[in-house]
């Protein structure tokens, strides 16, 4: 079955260096078994036309990290933040405790909105963590619902040491028999390194552990603190290291001159008022940048990759091209797959914007312009 997609005023795809786009107007494209097979102006045969009516077309938003899977919200701890305490991450417990009494059915039904949520911002592919389990069992449990929908799982069995257990024992089970029923589940492993998680050294042996059993990693650093975790992440060549809101320069040379991908989340420093990186000095330097939501109930309670893409841009000081690079070919890379573009070979997941450029995602916060969103080709939101 040949789809042609028609009618499109702007075709907007990253190209591989970071930040550039590459746009195409007036342009259709021929879809086929789910990935795009022509690009250009000119109509080719196919089965069936769908016209975009004049819209603008970007890649579907790639979200390298969440934590979708939990139980209950903390409304309070977030409004108390806002009249002056400050974040920690003893917060999380209290989510451990409402997602270890949680049904399967609740956890699933929960994510379920979030998905919803997903789509209508425009995110078409993402990654989900483990983290509010902290027990072997929820911990298996989290990651076996997260694979029921998407394919990037990552085991966080190392978010926090849960309250009541003995520091030493717990890691020995993270990196024992919690691995161990993770592992038919998750994709990835990441830690959560600083103050008040976990050291450098606690982190190189969860690492040490799972990259033995073929988990791949990741991590989770340098957003309280900065404990000296950006080496930990280049021994390890992690695909991604995430948050990076306090950096020093000798930290942005290494990383630059890495395989490593720094993603950041807008939605964390707004949502627990903390300083934003200095996304431009990061560029400027030459190191890529993923944006991704950090959907969580404590640090940053967000479904909406437009959210954080205008955040970046206003706070941060990416520009929107790149801002956009980040939070689709960005995202991609920081999971190390080919998402995030439109070009012939792509998977057809992409996204169609009420707005006569993508630079209206930073210009106009807060309004829906995703008016559909497909995956594969086929539509899985539209706006009503
Ligand atoms: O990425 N920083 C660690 N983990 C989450 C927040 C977890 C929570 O507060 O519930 C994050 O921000
Ligand atoms: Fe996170």
């Amino acid at each position: 079955m040949k789809v042609l997609f028609t009618d499109i005023a702007s075709l907007v795809s990253p190209a591989e260096r970071f930040g550039e786009l590459e746009t195409l107007e007036n342009a259709c494209f021929l879809v086929e078994d789910g990935y795009i097979t022509y690009i250009g102006t000119e109509r080719v045969p196919a089965d069936e036309t769908v016209s975009l009516s004049g819209k603008t077309v970007i890649p579907g938003f790639v979200d390298s990290h969440a934590h979708p899977v939990f139980a209950g919200d903390r409304a309070q701890e977030f409004a108390h933040r806002m009249t002056g305490e400050s974040y920690g991450a003893g917060g999380i417990n209290y989510t451990v405790g409402l997602t270890r009494a949680a049904s399967d059915a609740e956890l699933r039904s929960n994510l379920e909105s979030i998905v919803g949520e997903f789509l209508a911002s425009g995110i078409t592919h993402f990654e989900a963590k483990s983290g509010y389990g902290l027990d072997v069992d929820t911990e298996a449990r989290l990651l076996r619902i997260a694979s029921e929908y998407t394919t990037d799982v990552t085991f966080l069995g190392a978010h926090v040491v849960p309250r009541g257990e003995v520091r030493e024992a717990y890691l020995a089970s993270v990196c024992g028999e919690m691995l161990d029923r993770a592992l038919p589940y998750a994709k990835w492993v990441d830690v959560f390194v600083d103050r008040g998680a976990f050291s450098v050294e606690e982190a190189r042996r969860v690492l040490i552990e799972a990259v033995g059993k073929w988990l791949k990693p990741r991590l989770h650093a340098n957003q309280l603190e900065n404990i000296g975790a950006i080496d930990l992440a280049l021994e390890f060549d992690c695909a991604s290291v995430d948050h990076c809101t306090h950096l020093n320069d000798s930290d942005i040379r290494k990383l630059v001159h890495s395989n490593t991908v720094v993603t950041l989340l807008p939605g964390a420093e707004f949502s627990t008022r903390s300083p934003y990186p200095d996304a431009k000095k990061l560029v400027e330097a030459g190191v890529t940048i993923a944006i991704a939501t950090d959907c969580n109930p404590g640090s940053s309670y967000t479904t909406s990759m437009p959210f954080c893409i205008a955040v970046a841009v206003r706070e941060m000081g990416l520009s929107p091209d790149q801002a956009l690079w980040a939070a689709t070919r960005g995202g991609a890379k920081a999971l190390r797959n080919n998402l995030g573009t439109l070009q012939v070979g792509s998977k057809a997941d992409f996204v169609v914007l009420d707005a006569p450029s993508h630079i209206h995602l930073a210009y106009r916060p807060g309004v829906q312009l995703v008016s559909q969103t497909y995956v594969s080709g086929r539509k899985v939101f539209e706006r009503n």
